[in-house]
């Protein structure tokens, strides 16, 4: 996606060979421009899928599933990290471990809002190791949903992420897929295909 790269190209700061921050316009403040381009570039590659709901992941999935939730006229669930208060009964977990952290944590979403009868749409801002969307994987199963997809923002096609998701046969379409992060420069895969 164009638009994308370029705003990548300019605003994305190479911080080491493997971590981009893109705190300008996706991971703290949010270009909601931006944001609308990618909800219906997602709802493009999607639309013929029969979603009934886009599954995500607080915090900064949020943005741009809202976007494509309004494209594509379905609610978004975004499964919680943390205990809530009010979020304690009926809940699909799943067990997410985080290389950078080193840790693990468990992610839930109310069984209330997806059901065996939903096709999810899956989506996340960065996909690396790809834990986090194996733990959506996860809550999906648990809940009998199908998934249609999943739809990446920024791919680190240098990670294991995106081979394990396809490997299982998921479809995983990323709008920018970064190849290397090389000598503090960011450079795109050509094709944005499996
Ligand atoms: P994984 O799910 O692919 O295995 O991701 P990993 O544990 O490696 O990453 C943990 C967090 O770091 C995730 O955000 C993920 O989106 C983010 N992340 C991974 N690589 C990069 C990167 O190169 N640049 C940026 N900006 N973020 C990266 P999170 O902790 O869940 O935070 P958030 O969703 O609240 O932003
Ligand atoms: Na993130
Ligand atoms: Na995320």
């Amino acid at each position: 996606m164009k638009m994308l790269q370029e705003k990548i190209t300019h605003e994305g700061i190479v911080l080491s060979e493997e971590v981009l921050k893109v705190d300008s316009f996706l991971n703290h403040q949010v270009d909601p421009q931006l944001m609308q381009a990618i909800g219906h570039e997602f709802a493009e590659r999607f639309g013929q899928e029969g979603i009934t709901k886009i599954l995500t992941i607080e915090s900064s999935g949020i943005a741009p599933s809202v976007m494509a939730g309004l494209t594509l006229g379905v609610p978004v669930i975004f499964a919680r990290k943390r205990a809530s208060l009010t979020l304690n009964q009926n809940l699909l977990s799943a067990e997410v471990k985080s290389f950078t952290k080193k840790e693990t944590n468990t992610i839930s979403v109310s069984g209330d809002f997806l059901t065996a009868g939903d096709t999810l749409l899956i989506i996340d801002d960065f996909l690396a190791n790809g834990q986090a969307a194996l733990g959506l994987l996860d809550i999906a199963e648990k809940a009998g949903a199908k998934v249609a997809g999943i739809g990446i923002v920024i791919e680190k096609g240098f990670q294991p992420g995106g081979q394990l998701l396809r490997n299982r046969g998921v479809r995983v379409e990323s709008l920018a897929i970064v190849e290397s992060l090389n000598g503090g420069h960011v450079t795109f895969r050509k094709e944005a295909q499996p």
